[in-house]
């Protein structure tokens, strides 16, 4: 039977967010009914709140979240009732051009669940964010956007691996291909950066050089793994990134603040024949201008990374077993835990620079 929950729903562009009552039909074929236990605020549920990503309102908001599987639909079988996972946005379909590839962490038609959850009985179609819509006691998703971890984790680190941390250790693990004894500069060091840095420590980085306006960013990037600091707002970071890389750059730069400025410090920074990996997000009417000569006469690779490049489910366990190894420490990323009802206080301070990440804990 359809169940009534809480969840926290945007009505309306730049309206509050409010907990409503959410109705959440039983699972059909191919989905899955998860009990949230944790979920992390991320600038996406900003964005859909402020109208950045569409205006198909009400959205049920939150998406980087963990929870226990209740009930699956007809023909499900990776998960099962009882198991322990972390939702993920890349549920691959296996049939697109780049999964008949071998290349399914660049799936083009991921799954979401069919049935619509609604804002209490017979109300509107909930949006839910990214597909997921976890800011709510129980959602409704695609099976395979169920990933099961090792239940040992603690649910609000492991909820963060589903979205921004593991779009920031994968930007340099995946996309950046970062290895041992490589140099790595990542620009903007929020909760993205932050993990970028932890990602490139975890992959062996001998140099690793955090760079942000606010030193208290440059402090918590150093606990991350950074092994130098540069403040842009006092120093050039292209000319600070090439003194400590012996005049020549560094062999990765991950850009994870998502803006044309920074994007060419990136550019510029990164040793000949080195890659610029771009994880922040710009905004639609931001243009980049460059001279084509530096372009190819700079050579290397200039690439993009959409949630980490990551395999939700080759990443998510992986990192997960690193983490309760002692090797990767994710718990450094929950700045704070909050209730259903503080999301939009969270995203006050979110907007402030104040957090890394608040999670709602259930
Ligand atoms: N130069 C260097 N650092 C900067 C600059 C700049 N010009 N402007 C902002 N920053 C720093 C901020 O001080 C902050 O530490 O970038 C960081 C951004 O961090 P958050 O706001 O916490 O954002 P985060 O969650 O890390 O996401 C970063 O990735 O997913 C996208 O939409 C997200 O574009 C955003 C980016
Ligand atoms: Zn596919
Ligand atoms: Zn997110």
């Amino acid at each position: 039977m359809a169940q009534e929950v809480r969840g926290v729903v945007a009505p309306g562009k730049n309206e509050p967010v409010r907990v409503e009552t959410i109705v959440v039909p039983d699972p059909g074929p191919g989905e899955a009914v998860v009990q949230v236990q944790a979920c992390g605020v991320c600038h996406t549920d900003l964005h859909y709140k402020q109208g950045g990503i569409s205006d198909d309102y009400p959205f049920l908001l939150g998406h980087e979240a963990a929870g226990v599987v209740e009930a699956v639909g007809e023909g499900v079988t990776d998960v099962a009732p009882g198991d322990f996972v972390i939702l993920n946005w890349r549920a691959v379909c296996g049939q697109c051009r780049a999964c008949k590839r071998g290349r399914p962490w660049y799936c083009f038609d991921t799954h979401n669940a069919r049935q619509k959850m609604t804002l209490g009985k017979g109300g509107a179609e909930l949006e839910p964010a990214l597909g997921i819509g976890a800011f709510a006691e129980k959602t409704l998703v695609a099976a395979g956007q169920c990933t099961k971890v090792d239940p040992a984790v603690s649910p609000a680190v492991a909820g963060l691996l589903g979205c921004g941390v593991m779009a920031g250790i994968g930007a340099a693990i995946n996309t950046g291909q970062v290895t041992r004894g490589d140099s790595v500069a990542v620009i903007g060091c929020g909760g993205v950066g932050d993990a970028a840095v932890a990602g490139a420590r975890l992959a062996g980085a001998a140099k690793i050089i955090a760079v942000d306006i606010d030193d208290r960013k440059l402090t918590t990037a150093e606990s991350m793994g950074a092994t130098h600091t540069v403040n842009s707002r006092d120093t050039d970071p292209v000319e600070a990134v090439r003194e400590l890389t012996g005049g020549n750059g560094a062999d990765v730069v991950i850009e994870a603040v998502g803006r044309p400025e920074t994007y060419k410090q990136a550019f510029y920074a990164r040793d000949l024949a080195g890659t610029v990996v771009l994880v922040g997000v710009p905004t639609p009417e931001m243009q980049l201008e460059l001279p084509l000569l530096d372009v190819f006469g700079r050579g290397g690779a200039l690439k993009s990374s959409w949630y980490g490049d990551c395999l939700p489910s080759r990443d998510f366990p992986m990192l997960v077993d690193l983490h309760l190894q002692g090797r990767l420490d994710l718990g450094a990323f929950v700045t704070e835990t909050i209730a259903l009802d503080e999301v939009e206080k969270a995203f006050e301070r979110m907007h402030a620079g104040d957090v890394l990440r608040s999670v709602v804990v259930l």
